[in-house]
């Protein structure tokens, strides 16, 4: 099977991710005259699914690491399945509910499992564009939910909006029973013969594939000696501990420093900077999600020639001048100038986004934990995504009303150059290495030797 086709197919785990935290903001205009939901209770149908997504992240790590990385897939689609129906047939407020909840733990399974298996079946030299593929069909559901949300609006069809996100759960629930599962879970599993297989499914029969085989068969070999050390040094903790403190500090910076807010409200910011009509501003939201796609590409383009930090630094640091830029704007701008230059500092936020911290965090998520504790380490991280995406969601209204939109943006703006500051100093390349050759890289920076076999 060719590898783009496997791709493809997992990442319709992150098309539903995008589709189903996209689409909310349209279909919430008439949940709530459908359901006479008060401020209160629309605050609780869109910030459920994100905690469900907590959740979701939560328990999959240990399912895949138990059963595997494709049949946790499989239930985590059956679970978005079953949540989009319900929320589309929901008859009342409880049923939305839980509808709400299915879609969040769909989603947040979705969002570590799509990353961790593209990157266990990827080879190394071309792992960073594999991965990203994931969040180019976050962007591409993002977008997609803008114009569903945007055709249907007229009719006020939220059952729609909120049951279409049933055809890609379907297709991803087929493709994962179609699909192998990955060599490393295999191999770690002991199935060394089936790993062999599914390697060979995976890169095809005239592709050699006993260096791979190889490097699979060292990484094992190292971790069990891990494992067997009953009392892991203080150097050896260290170096488990660094890629967790990078992983879950990355995943909270990727959320405070404002993405969804401007994913999620994009057209009250515009409104408010003078986009009068309701029409005008979501057409700049559908170009805001236009330019994600299109950046992201270029992300893929890049990331396994420039490298992941090159990318992550310059898009951080780009989103602190364009944060600084909106700040100013709202601060001191007047009339039809305001909206024009809204609109470009907003652009050159999500472009600096799409290029570096969105792809490049759940690249290096998939990337930077020892096979023993990956899966575990992903969910960890994944958790903390969403907790803090959950956090800036409940009080970026509240904050904005206490400090007015320059203070809002301010803040992002200097939480994008304290991330800067993190990965600098944190963040280590991992282009073109195998995930065991990571391993390596962070029990040499503690100064552990590591295994002979294990370099690159
Ligand atoms: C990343 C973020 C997600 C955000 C998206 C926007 O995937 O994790 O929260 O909505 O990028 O493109």
């Amino acid at each position: 099977m060719h590898i783009v086709i496997i791709a493809a197919t997992a990442a319709l785990g992150g098309l539903l991710f995008g589709y189903d935290t996209g689409v909310i903001s349209a279909a919430l205009l008439f949940l709530r005259t459908a359901f006479h939901l008060s401020t209160l209770m629309v605050g609780i149908v869109t910030s459920i699914a994100l905690a469900g997504a907590a959740g979701g992240a939560g328990v999959a790590g240990r399912l895949a690491d138990h059963f595997g990385r494709r049949p946790t897939l499989l239930w985590t689609a059956a679970v978005f399945l079953a949540g989009a129906v319900v929320s589309a047939c929901a008859v009342d407020l409880p049923m939305l509910l839980v509808g709400r909840v299915l879609v969040g733990i769909g989603i947040g399974g979705a969002s570590m499992l799509t990353p961790l298996y593209l990157a266990e079946i990827a080879p190394a030299k071309t792992r960073g564009a594999l991965v990203s593929c994931n969040q180019l069909a976050v962007t591409l559901g993002i977008l997609l939910s803008y114009l569903v949300g945007y055709a249907l609006a007229a009719s006020g069809s939220w059952r729609w909006m909120l049951g279409l996100s049933a055809v890609p759960g379907a297709l991803l629930a087929l493709g994962m029973y179609l699909l192998p599962e990955t060599p490393r879970w295999l191999a770690g599993h002991g199935h060394t013969d089936l790993a062999r297989a599914s390697l060979r499914k995976l890169r095809g029969a005239d592709v050699d594939i006993d260096a791979e085989v190889a490097e699979l068969r060292a990484d094992l070999k190292s971790d069990r000696q891990t494992a067997q050390h009953e009392a892991p040094s203080k150097k050896e903790r260290l170096a488990q501990r660094l890629p967790l403190i990078v992983g879950v500090g990355l995943a909270i910076f990727q959320q405070v420093t404002g993405i969804n807010t401007v994913i999620y409200f994009a057209p009250m910011i515009f409104q408010a900077a003078g986009l009068s009509s309701a029409s005008a501003a979501i057409l700049a939201t559908a170009g805001i999600g236009v330019v994600n796609v299109l950046m992201t590409v270029v992300a893929i383009r890049l990331v396994d020639r420039v490298g992941r930090r090159v990318l992550l630094l310059w898009g951080v640091g780009g989103m602190g001048v364009s944060l600084s830029l909106l700040a100013c704007v709202f601060l001191f701008g007047k009339g039809p100038i305001l909206s024009w230059l809204t609109a470009a500092s907003l652009t050159a936020y999500i472009g600096f986004f799409a290029i570096g911290l969105g792809p490049v965090f759940w690249l290096l998520l998939s990337e930077i934990f020892p096979l023993a504790i990956r899966a575990r380490g992903m969910s960890a991280a994944t958790i903390a995504n969403w907790l803090a995406n959950l956090a800036v969601a409940l009080s970026f209204l509240n904050l904005t009303a206490l400090l007015g939109r320059p203070g809002v943006f301010f803040i992002f703006a200097a939480l994008s150059f304290a991330a800067l500051l993190f990965a600098y100093r944190l963040i280590p390349e991992t282009m073109g290495l195998s995930l065991e050759a990571v391993d390596a890289l962070w029990r040499r920076r503690e100064g552990l030797t590591p295994p002979a076999n294990q370099e690159r």
